[in-house]
């Protein structure tokens, strides 16, 4: 068996009742010269973001809403692989608290029972010169909410609302943190492709029919991989296939 280091990370967490955005606090910080492993953690947001510049509901007190600062050794085009790489220590460490399968929805949504339980938002950091200090992943997660407001409702969810089950958010946070350091340093030692094969197990719309919008474009098809890069391939309705690096996609569509 390998020898792993004792996690390089989260021995410094902030952790502020009220933020903005955790993502934001931890830039900030990784701008500043913040180690790898440093954390943020709220327990709201009042500007809480999104993908796509939408914003995240950040309750008081009933989802986890955190930020990791990594200074990755891999090459720029590789960074899409830290976003998938969280996505798949997330989803493996929140399964225990779900008798139903929490899966992933391309490029970064978690599921439960089809509604979005969490998501992932990264961000890269440049320095001077255009070159990568680091990268931000912020985490969300719904955990205790017991609703949503009217907007949220049909597509949001909570472990809460799907279990009955009020687990401390504690627990999740260091299941989520321990899953994260594992499969960094399988990213770091192994590369991506372990890591994509664990989000291929993860998710369950490989061989969906899907409709992806991108900008003002709209592709309808069937998902059918993830390339080495961790875009999306999909069998286009044209017979075309095409990777995607990025977009909104619908499951099942019409
Ligand atoms: C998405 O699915 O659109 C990504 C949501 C990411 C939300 C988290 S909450 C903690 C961190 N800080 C933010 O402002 N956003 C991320």
């Amino acid at each position: 068996q390998r020898q792993r280091q004792t996690p390089r990370w989260a021995r410094q967490i902030i952790a502020h009742d009220e933020l903005e955005s955790t993502n934001d606090l931890a830039k900030k910080l990784l701008a500043d010269g913040a180690e790898e492993g440093t954390l943020v953690l709220a327990d709201t947001q009042t500007r809480g973001k999104g993908r796509l510049g939408r914003s995240w509901f950040s309750e008081k007190g009933t989802g986890l809403y955190f930020s990791l600062i990594l200074k990755p050794a891999l090459p720029r085009e590789q960074h899409p692989s830290l976003t998938l790489m969280a996505a798949v220590a997330t989803v493996e460490a929140l399964q225990p608290f779900s008798p139903h399968p929490i899966t992933l929805k391309w490029p970064n949504d978690i599921l439960l029972n089809q509604r979005k339980l969490g998501g992932i938002l990264s961000e890269q950091v440049l320095a001077p010169g255009d070159t990568v200090s680091g990268v931000v992943v912020g985490i969300g997660i719904n955990v205790n909410q017991t609703r949503f407001p009217e907007e949220l409702a049909a597509v949001a969810t909570s472990l809460y609302i799907e279990t009955r089950e009020q687990p401390e958010r504690s627990d999740i946070f260091s299941f989520i943190i321990n899953y994260l350091y594992k499969y960094y340093q399988i990213l770091l030692e192994d590369g991506a492709s372990p890591i994509l094969s664990r989000w291929r197990q993860n998710s369950r719309m490989l061989g969906s029919s899907i409709l992806l919008r991108q900008g003002a474009e709209t592709h309808t098809g069937v998902a059918i991989d993830l390339d080495a890069a961790g875009r999306l391939v999909v069998r286009l309705n044209s017979g075309e296939v095409r990777a995607f690096d990025g977009g909104e996609v619908t499951l099942h569509p019409g």
